[in-house]
């Protein structure tokens, strides 16, 4: 047979992928055949065709060094949350994961337990203490522990021109498995809307906007890496994050305290916000 019609050329083309290697054959015949069933079920045009090849062409062309906006339009479906989910299953008294973002820096400056981390703008300031466990609850010491987030205005500071790196660095748990720091309060923000996911939030009218949260990359020999976010509690956008990576157990008290002496000895002369969570990371697979 040499003709391939709208009810043959699905078996067809999975026909072509049978001598590919086991799993590449398992994935290429899955998406050829919920590609070609997506075509089908909303009768795809060929001006519409031509747009999504158009819109995937940009979304390329938008990608450099800094930015990846393929991931971007991942984590905009709720594909990164799924891979995610289908990857990590937390076991009991493990921390939920969630996604990694674009802002994750390799080489973050690492800082002493205690350190200021923040850049010296007038915000509000922020105590973190947390306490890095197993799934039994036992301190897990000498952890590294890559914090980062976005400031009081909601910047990166690899989106600040020449700024130089602020609110993230990397710590080592200390003997009772436990890091601290002082930065300032994250807030919302929009994730980067000038460009082809953009245009496809605003097509759909959705928002881009993400929870205040800190991030937070946790690993430790033999257990699995942690990658995820501490949330704000309250905050306005927990319901509708762009990226679709809240989760209950990962909201934090970010505890108003007021002025003066703080848990780890600063004087403070305003008052701050304390968040004080506990991490457990579950054993690696073996
Ligand atoms: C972030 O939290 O840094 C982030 C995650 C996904 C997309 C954009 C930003
Ligand atoms: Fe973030």
């Amino acid at each position: 047979m040499r003709e391939w019609d709208e009810s043959t050329v699905t078996e067809e083309v999975v026909r072509r992928f049978e001598a590919a290697p086991p799993r590449l054959r398992q994935v290429m015949t899955a998406l050829t055949r919920h590609l070609h069933a997506f075509a089908r079920e909303v009768t795809l045009t060929e001006a519409e065709w031509m747009a999504a090849i158009e819109f995937l062409t940009r979304t390329g062309q938008a990608c450099s060094d800094t930015r990846q906006e393929f991931i971007l339009l991942s984590d905009t479906l709720g594909l990164s949350t799924l891979v995610d989910a289908l990857n990590h299953r937390a076991a009991p008294g493990a921390t939920r994961s969630t996604v990694l973002g674009p802002f994750f820096v390799q080489a973050a400056p690492a800082a002493e337990n205690g350190a200021r981390i923040d850049a010296g703008r007038d915000a509000q300031p922020l105590l973190v203490e947390a306490a890095i466990q197993d799934t039994a609850g036992r301190p897990i010491a000498g952890a590294t522990v890559d914090v980062w987030h976005a400031d009081s205005e909601g910047f990166y500071d690899v989106q600040r021109d020449g700024g130089g790196l602020s609110h993230r660095a990397r710590f080592t748990s200390d003997a009772e498995g436990r890091i601290r720091f002082w930065t300032d309060m994250p807030v919302s923000y929009p994730v980067p809307d000038d460009g082809p996911v953009g245009d496809m939030l605003k097509a759909t009218a959705r928002h881009p906007w993400r929870p205040a949260h800190v991030h937070f990359m946790i690993a430790a020999p033999g257990h699995e890496r942690l990658v995820t976010h501490i949330f704000v509690a309250g905050d306005p956008y927990l319901d509708s994050d762009v990226v679709f990576a809240v989760k209950d157990a990962l909201i934090g008290d970010f505890a108003a305290m007021p002025a003066g002496v703080a848990r780890d000895g600063r004087a403070m002369d305003r008052p701050y916000r304390l968040l004080d969570y506990t991490f457990g990371l579950q054993p690696a697979a073996r």
